[in-house]
């Protein structure tokens, strides 16, 4: 990719799960990769320094450890570079329904900072991680951008209120700006809070996965390094200034398939099943992406099934933490 190599990207965010593999992506694609975040405490910040440890030693990685809230730490990072990614972010509906003022203050004003820097430096190009959460329980599947937005949780609410914000500062000051509407990423180094890693490790530790609710809710899910190809083209795309795209797998399987594959795959079957609790408030029953925009427009195209998937995730949870070697 001969037109991105030797960019200065900022990736905000990017020590976290789906940041340090685009931070790794664009390493390898000879870009000088910078990443603010502030290893914020919700989840083992442990996991963020080794998230970043085989990269930290480039020399094409730079990193601030600070929040995008204070807007002299994020200027000095955003002042030289070319494009910025902005993924920094409070995520999780459960933890917004516990406590809506800490996402709203990361999500919504943690944008408004980055944006407001944008406007000022002139940046190439901004690409903002949206979610599927701005769809709610949506009118439709497989459902495209054109779906009402109508969250149901106090996350889904800070999504939508930082597209808004980028479409607002789109018209205002022309920003080169995309937003990406991730819809549930998975594979190693997934966040412990996340269905599938909490899964994985309690079926590989002969311990019932937890089910929020009776388990016919689906999801669309989509392997991290399909994400980051998402990512990359909103960057490259010239189709995908002022606009919001679903970046998906493409499929959709309920949490009962889901677990009944993972503990196959874990070589558990007959072993564990799973226990079933209260469904989850602010959880959405089904998400499906319809993904024909950001083909068209980005030349997305996802490669990895859940299958392939779950395979790889099982194996990195394995030597990360199931084989003494950290
Ligand atoms: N993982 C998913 O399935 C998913 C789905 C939809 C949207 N998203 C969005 O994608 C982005 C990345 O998600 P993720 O799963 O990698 O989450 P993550 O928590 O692993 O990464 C977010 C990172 O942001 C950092 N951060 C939080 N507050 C900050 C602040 N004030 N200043 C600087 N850094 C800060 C955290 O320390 C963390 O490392 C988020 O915006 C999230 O809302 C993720």
């Amino acid at each position: 990719m001969e037109k991105i190599a030797d960019s200065s990207v900022l990736i905000t965010g990017g020590a976290g799960f789906i940041g340090s593999h685009l931070a790794e992506t664009l390493l390898r694609q000879e870009c000088k990769v910078t990443v603010i975040d502030n290893f914020d405490h919700y989840y083992d910040p442990e996991i963020k320094w080794k998230n970043i440890e085989k990269i930290r030693n480039s020399s094409k990685f730079s990193f601030l450890k600070g929040s995008i809230l204070d807007p002299e730490s994020l200027l000095s990072v955003m002042r030289d570079v070319d494009v910025v990614f902005h993924l920094a972010a409070r995520p999780g509906v459960r933890a917004s329904v516990e406590n809506p003022f800490l996402t709203a203050n990361i999500n919504i004003d943690g944008t408004l900072q980055v944006l407001e820097n944008a406007r000022k430096l002139d940046v190439e190009k901004l690409v903002v991680a949206s979610s599927s959460s701005v769809y709610g329980n949506a009118k439709y599947r497989p459902t495209d951008e054109a779906c009402p937005l109508n969250p149901i949780s106090p996350y889904g609410v800070s999504k939508v209120a930082t597209e808004i914000y980028c479409y607002t500062y789109y018209r205002l000051y022309n920003i080169p700006l995309t937003m990406l509407r991730y819809f549930t990423v998975y594979g190693p180094r997934q966040r412990p809070d996340m269905l599938m890693h909490k899964a994985i490790s309690k079926v590989l530790r002969n311990e019932p996965p937890i089910i929020f609710g009776d388990g016919n809710q689906s999801r669309d899910f989509t392997y991290v390094d399909d994400a980051v190809q998402g990512t990359i083209l909103a960057w490259t795309s010239k189709e995908s200034v002022g606009e919001a795209f679903n970046i998906g797998g493409g499929g959709n399987i309920t949490v009962n398939e889901l677990l009944l594959l993972l503990i196959e795959e874990c070589d558990k079957t007959g072993i564990v099943e799973p226990k079933h609790t209260e469904k989850a408030l602010g959880d959405v029953q089904h998400t499906q992406a319809n993904i024909s925009k950001a083909r068209e427009k980005l030349d997305y195209s996802p490669t990895i099934g859940v299958r392939e998937g779950i395979k790889w995730m099982v194996e990195w949870y394995k030597a990360m933490y199931l084989s003494g070697a950290k």
